[in-house]
C-alpha cells in the first residue's frame, strides 16, 4: 500500500541491513500514571536504539493510542518523538471506547497528519485499528471480563474512518490494520475485518498460556503456532507479530517460570529467528519505571539504560534458526484447547492495551496504568494451583471501577483469595474502590481483569 516514494523514504529510514521492522511497545504513560512527555519518548527511543548486541535494530515503536496522555484528543508526543530520533512508528487507534472515543482518536490523527505530516508520513510502518477488540467480544473475552471489546462491522466501519482520514494526505500510502489474537483471526465471523485490512497484528503471549504446555521450551513453539495459525487466516495478507515476550521477573504460571534465563531463552528461540524478516514489535523495552510490575517483560529495568539485563545479540541462536518453525506443526494439533490457550495470553495483552488506552484519555490519569501494570489475573475453567494473581486499580477522583491492570487510574487495591472453590472477581462500574479477586486452588474461577477497563470507558464516555 506505500506509494513508491513513501516506500523508499521508508526503507531509508530503516538500518541498511534490515529488511523488516523491528522494535517494541510503548504505552501513553509511566506506571505511575503520569504522561510521557516528548522528552520521555526521546529517551526511550534513542535508549531503545542504543541497546547493546543489537546493532540499532531496534528503531521502530507501536503505539496504542493517537492521543497524549491527561488530554481528550491532543496528538501523542511519540510522533514529534518519533520524528527527532528517525524511530519509525506503527501508529495505533484505540478502538474499544465507542463511536466517540474513536472520534477523538481520528481528531488526533488528522491532527497529527496536518502538524507533522511530510515528517511523520515516511515513518510510518502502519496504522491499527484498535487492539484485541474482537477476542473481547468472544465468550473467552467475556468470561474474563477481559473489557469492552468491538464487533466486526464496527471495526470495519472505524478501518473505513481511518482510510478516509488518510485519504489524499502524507499518509495515504500507510497500510492499515489491526491487532488481535489467532483466536480471532481464525474466527470466519471476523472475515470481513481481514478484508478490510492490509495486514493481520498477531499478540501471544506463551508465559500465559497456563492450561498449556508452557515450559521455556515450548516457547518459540506456541509462538509459531499462533503465528501459522493467524497466517492460514490471513487471505494472503502480511502478519506481524505486535506484541510477544517472556517476564524476566513474576509468578509461574503452569510451567512457564519467569526468569532472566528464560526471558533470554524466549528471545533467542522465538525472537532471533523472526528479526529481520517478520515485522516484530516486542513486549517489551521497558515496563518497571516506576514500579516493577508482576510480571515484567522489560529487557531494561527501572532505570533507562543501553545494558539490557540479558544478552541481546543472538549471537547464541544461529545455528537454532530454523528449529523453531518446524515445531509449529506439533503444536497446531492443540487447537481443541484453543479457546483456554488463547485466555491468558490474551487477557494480558488486552488488558494492558486497555490501560494504555485509558491512561491516555483525559479521564484517566492517575497512576497505575502505562501499559505495564502487567496485571495477571489467571482464569479458567480449572485455576492452576497456586496461582496468585495481583491487581493494582487507581480510581481517579470522580470515577469508580474495578478491575485490573491499573487502567490508569488512582487509589490501588490488590485483593488476594486462596483456596477458593469458586470465586468470582466482579467488576464494578459505579464502586469507588477497586476489587480484584484472585484466587488459586478453586474451580471455575472468574476474574475481574479488565473490568476496570469498562469503567474507565463508561467513564470516559460520560464527560
Ligand atoms: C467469533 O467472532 C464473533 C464476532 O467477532 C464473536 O461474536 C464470537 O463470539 C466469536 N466466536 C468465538 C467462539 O470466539
Ligand atoms: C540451540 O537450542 C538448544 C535448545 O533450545 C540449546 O540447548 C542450544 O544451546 C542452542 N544452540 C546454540 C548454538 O545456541
Ligand atoms: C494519585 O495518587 C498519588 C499518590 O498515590 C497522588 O500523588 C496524586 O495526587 C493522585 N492523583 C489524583 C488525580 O488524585
Amino acid at each position: 500500500m506505500h506509494s513508491v516514494a513513501s516506500l523508499a523514504a521508508l526503507v531509508a529510514a530503516l538500518p541498511s541491513a534490515l529488511a523488516a521492522y523491528q522494535g517494541f511497545n510503548y504505552g501513553s504513560t509511566f506506571t505511575d500514571g503520569s504522561a510521557k512527555a516528548q522528552t520521555d519518548f526521546e529517551n526511550d527511543f534513542k535508549t531503545a536504539a542504543s541497546l547493546a548486541g543489537t546493532n540499532g535494530a531496534f528503531t521502530s515503536a507501536r503505539l496504542y493510542t493517537m492521543i497524549q496522555g491527561g488530554t481528550t484528543s491532543d496528538v501523542i508526543s511519540a510522533i514529534p518523538a518519533a520524528i527527532s530520533t528517525k524511530t519509525s512508528l506503527l501508529l495505533g487507534l484505540w478502538a474499544s471506547g465507542g463511536d466517540a472515543s474513536f472520534a477523538n482518536e481520528l481528531t488526533a490523527l488528522k491532527a497529527a497528519i496536518s502538524t507533522y505530516g511530510d515528517s511523520l508520513g515516511p515513518l510510518v510502518a502502519g496504522i491499527s485499528v484498535g487492539s484485541e477488540d474482537l477476542y473481547r467480544e468472544t465468550p473467552t473475552g467475556i468470561e474474563n471480563d477481559a473489557g469492552v471489546g468491538t464487533s466486526p462491522d464496527t471495526l470495519t466501519n472505524y478501518i473505513s474512518q481511518v482510510r478516509a482520514a488518510i485519504s489524499g494526505t502524507a499518509l495515504s500510502g500507510a497500510s492499515v490494520g489491526h491487532v488481535d489474537t489467532w483466536t480471532a483471526w481464525v474466527n470466519g465471523s471476523n472475515a470481513a475485518v481481514i478484508e478490510a485490512i492490509d495486514w493481520l497484528g498477531v499478540d501471544a503471549y506463551p508465559y500465559f498460556q497456563n492450561t498449556e504446555n508452557n515450559g521455556i521450551d515450548q516457547g518459540a513453539a506456541l509462538l509459531n503456532s499462533a503465528i501459522s495459525e493467524t497466517t492460514s487466516a490471513a487471505q494472503g495478507k502480511p502478519v506481524w507479530v505486535t506484541e510477544t515476550g517472556w517476564p524476566v521477573s513474576g509468578d509461574t504460571e503452569n510451567l512457564a517460570v519467569a526468569s532472566t534465563a528464560n526471558a533470554k531463552t524466549y528471545w533467542d528461540e522465538a525472537g532471533c529467528p523472526l528479526f529481520g524478516s517478520t515485522n516484530v514489535w516486542w513486549y517489551t523495552l521497558q515496563d518497571s519505571a516506576p514500579t516493577t510490575p508482576n510480571p515484567s517483560f522489560g529487557v531494561i529495568g527501572s532505570t533507562l539504560t543501553t545494558t539490557p539485563l540479558y544478552d541481546l545479540s543472538c549471537d547464541d541462536t544461529s545455528s537454532n534458526t530454523t528449529s523453531s518453525s518446524s515445531s509449529t506443526a506439533a503444536t497446531t494439533a492443540t487447537s481443541s484447547s484453543s479457546t483456554a490457550k488463547q485466555q491468558t495470553s490474551s487477557t494480558k495483552a488486552a488488558t494492558t492495551s486497555a490501560a494504555v488506552s485509558a491512561a491516555s484519555s483525559s479521564a484517566a490519569r492517575g497512576a497505575g496504568g502505562a501499559g505495564g501494570a502487567h496485571t495477571t489475573l489467571t482464569t479458567s475453567t480449572s485455576a492452576p494451583a497456586n496461582t496468585v494473581a495481583t491487581s493494582t486499580y487507581v480510581a481517579p477522583t470522580t470515577t469508580a471501577g474495578s478491575g485490573s491492570g491499573g487502567a490508569g487510574y488512582n487509589g490501588t487495591t490488590t485483593a488476594t483469595t486462596r483456596g477458593g472453590s469458586s470465586t468470582t472477581g466482579s467488576g464494578g462500574a459505579t464502586t469507588s474502590s477497586s476489587t480484584v479477586v484472585v484466587t488459586n486452588g478453586g474451580a471455575v474461577v472468574k476474574g475481574s481483569i479488565g473490568a476496570g477497563f469498562a469503567a474507565v470507558m463508561a467513564a470516559i464516555l460520560a464527560l
